[in-house]
């Protein structure tokens, strides 16, 4: 009967969220609002698991809200707040972690990347409970549903395995959540390098187009992406890789499917499709930016959101827990 409970969140690790972010998540968060009760979350705790710069980390957390605001998260309607903003995140984290194992733990495929890019001495312990973090996130707010892109399926499974050992051993106390894999159509790619997925972590950003970029700017990185050889403009992932990546982020922006767009396109060249993507992003993100520059711009009323919606968060996140600690003998 009542409004299935969604939890989602991403880390504030750039100063701007890309199109890969915004196809890939904001877009299909903003959509799932209308049928859930929505969490959603700018994981700074997960962010400190790797080396960070105090003052950049500061702006990038409200860089990042900023962004999801402008986007169309509606702040009254869902709760949106900083994780840190809500003690209970890192307080039941510590309680499952006395339930996972370290085997279990040593499993997951992502620490496993991360640490062997900063050589396995280097990595933290913080790192390496990261998926145990994320586990505390999701089952604090009683979640039902889980929007992750497939890259964090493995870490919605623990999650499902912690809540079930703890409902086991001490009693009914976590919904044993669902992941919901965010449409992998909706895959991004690098417009300089279009076999690596788009993300905040590459080395150059010439071929990552930022929400927060100017439209100038944006226009030219979409007139610079590289191509493929030949001329003719069809959807071809293998042979026509940085083809394939225009066609689909002119789908996701301008909403006609990639057939109808090959049609559209047929005997025409590369550039009239590179000249429609850089209209089309510009005509979604123009507006975006500058919402996202109007908050920032008014710091008092951003804090006044964040600090309103935290306390939503923390009410809900203090009671399940006041039973965990109720429930294991605390
Ligand atoms: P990044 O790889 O840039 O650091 P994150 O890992 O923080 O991005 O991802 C945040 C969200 O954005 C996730 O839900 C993820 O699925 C989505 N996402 C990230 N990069 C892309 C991409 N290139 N294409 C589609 N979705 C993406
Ligand atoms: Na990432």
């Amino acid at each position: 009967t009542s409004t299935p409970r969604l939890f989602s969140g991403m880390q504030p690790s750039a100063d701007s969220l890309h199109i890969g972010n915004y196809v890939g998540a904001l877009v299909q968060w903003r959509d799932m609002q209308r049928t859930h009760d929505a969490v959603f979350c700018v994981v700074d705790l997960h962010a400190i698991t790797v080396p960070q710069d105090p003052a950049v980390l500061r702006e990038q957390i409200r860089r990042t809200a900023a962004q999801y605001i402008a986007a169309g998260i509606d702040p009254s309607a869902s709760t949106l707040f900083v994780q840190s903003h809500v003690p209970a995140h890192a307080q039941l984290a510590w309680v499952l972690n006395t339930i996972t194992g370290f085997g279990e733990a040593s499993r997951m495929t992502q620490f496993k990347d991360k640490a062997s890019r900063q050589g396995t001495d280097a990595a933290s312990l913080g790192l390496f409970a990261y998926p145990v973090l994320m586990a505390a996130d999701i089952l604090l707010y009683q979640t039902d549903h889980v929007p992750v892109g497939d890259d964090q399926k493995q870490h919605v499974e623990l999650t499902r395995d912690l809540a079930t050992r703890f409902n086991s051993r001490f009693g009914q106390t976590f919904v044993v959540p669902e992941p919901v894999i965010l449409t992998e159509g909706a895959r991004i790619y690098d417009l300089q390098n279009p076999s690596a997925k788009m993300s905040k972590s590459a080395v150059s950003d010439s071929g990552i187009v930022w929400l927060l970029d100017e439209p100038a700017k944006t226009a030219k990185k979409v007139k610079s992406a590289v191509t493929d050889t030949g001329r003719e403009v069809r959807f071809d992932r293998g042979d026509k890789p940085g083809v394939s990546n225009l066609l689909t982020i002119l789908s996701s922006f301008g909403g006609d499917s990639v057939p109808v767009l090959e049609e559209r396109y047929a005997g025409r060249g590369y550039g009239d499709l590179k000249k429609d993507v850089a209209e089309a992003v510009v005509a979604t993100f123009g507006p975006i930016r500058e919402r996202a520059l109007e908050l920032l711009a008014d710091p008092a009323e951003l804090d006044r959101i964040l600090s309103v919606n935290a306390a939503r968060a923390n009410e809900i996140a203090e009671a399940t827990l006041a039973d965990v600690y109720d429930r294991i003998g605390l």
